[in-house]
């Protein structure tokens, strides 16, 4: 069981609170968006949920075990993963480093490691090709790929992407949101996507969460959202 789930969790910096009471659940094998205006919390829930924030109150639970008192490493461990705001990949090591990096965690063996690599490049080839080449001369595209097959390495039941299309061309997008679409359909992988393309969101997930003030404002199907007049006014950028 890796349901995630959040409860009442709330985050100050200084005396300002950014999460503020936040509940919110994932289920195993779920397609969940996170989703809201700038400054509403979603980087903040992801941080708190990985283990980069300690929360003042609530709890954090993971496959059933209470999680909200894990160091960040227990929490890879334990099957969480986070593709990071801005990617956070290492310019001037090569994709094969930056990829092995990310099953440091875990303590795998040498066969593993490369078994792991070999399933990384089999599903993103271009990382094949580039893979003794600067992480720092990759594409937005390619270097987006990187730090979501990074994240992979370290085998997670629930992936965690912060904007993953900031920055990119619009075909990119499309192509990383298909990526996304597959990891989740053929791989079973649980995902929580944290994205300011509200529209394109909701028509890859299952379910969203639309925050506002470090509180979920409004939650349901994606497919009822996306033609729910509050949210297509707010955050879809149209009033049809
Ligand atoms: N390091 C920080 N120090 C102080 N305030 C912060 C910091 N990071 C975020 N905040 C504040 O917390 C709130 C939530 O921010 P954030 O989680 O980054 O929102 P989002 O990712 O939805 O844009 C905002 O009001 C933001 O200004
Ligand atoms: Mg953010």
């Amino acid at each position: 069981m890796s349901n995630l789930e959040l409860k009442n969790l709330t985050i100050t910096y200084g005396g300002a609170k950014a999460l503020n009471g936040l509940s919110i659940e994932v289920k195993e094998g779920e397609f969940v968006a996170l989703l809201g205006a700038n400054g509403a919390g979603k980087t903040t829930s992801l941080r708190a949920i990985s283990g980069l924030l300690k929360p003042t109150t609530g709890s954090i639970r993971f496959g059933g075990e209470d999680i909200t008192k894990l160091s960040g490493y227990k929490r890879v461990a334990l099957g969480i993963g986070h593709v990071p705001e801005g990617r956070q990949i290492f310019p001037d090591h090569t994709v094969d480093e930056n990829l092995q990096l990310g099953s440091f965690i875990k303590r795998k063996s040498y066969k593993e490691v490369s078994q792991t690599l070999e399933e990384m490049f089999g599903l993103f080839p271009k990382l094949r090709e580039r893979r003794k080449q600067m992480a720092g001369t990759l594409s937005g595209g390619e270097a987006q790929m990187l730090a979501i097959a990074r994240s992979l390495m370290s085998r997670p039941r629930i992936l965690m992407l912060d904007e993953p299309s900031l920055g990119l061309a619009p075909q990119m997008v499309l192509e990383m949101f298909r990526y996304l679409k597959k990891l989740h359909a053929e791989q079973g992988l649980t995902i929580l996507l944290v994205e300011q393309q509200a529209r394109l969101a909701l028509q890859l997930a299952s379910r969203a969460y639309i925050l506002e003030r470090g509180q979920v404002k409004i939650a349901g199907l994606a497919e009822d959202l996306i033609i729910d007049k509050r949210v297509a006014e707010a955050y879809l950028g149209t009033s049809h």
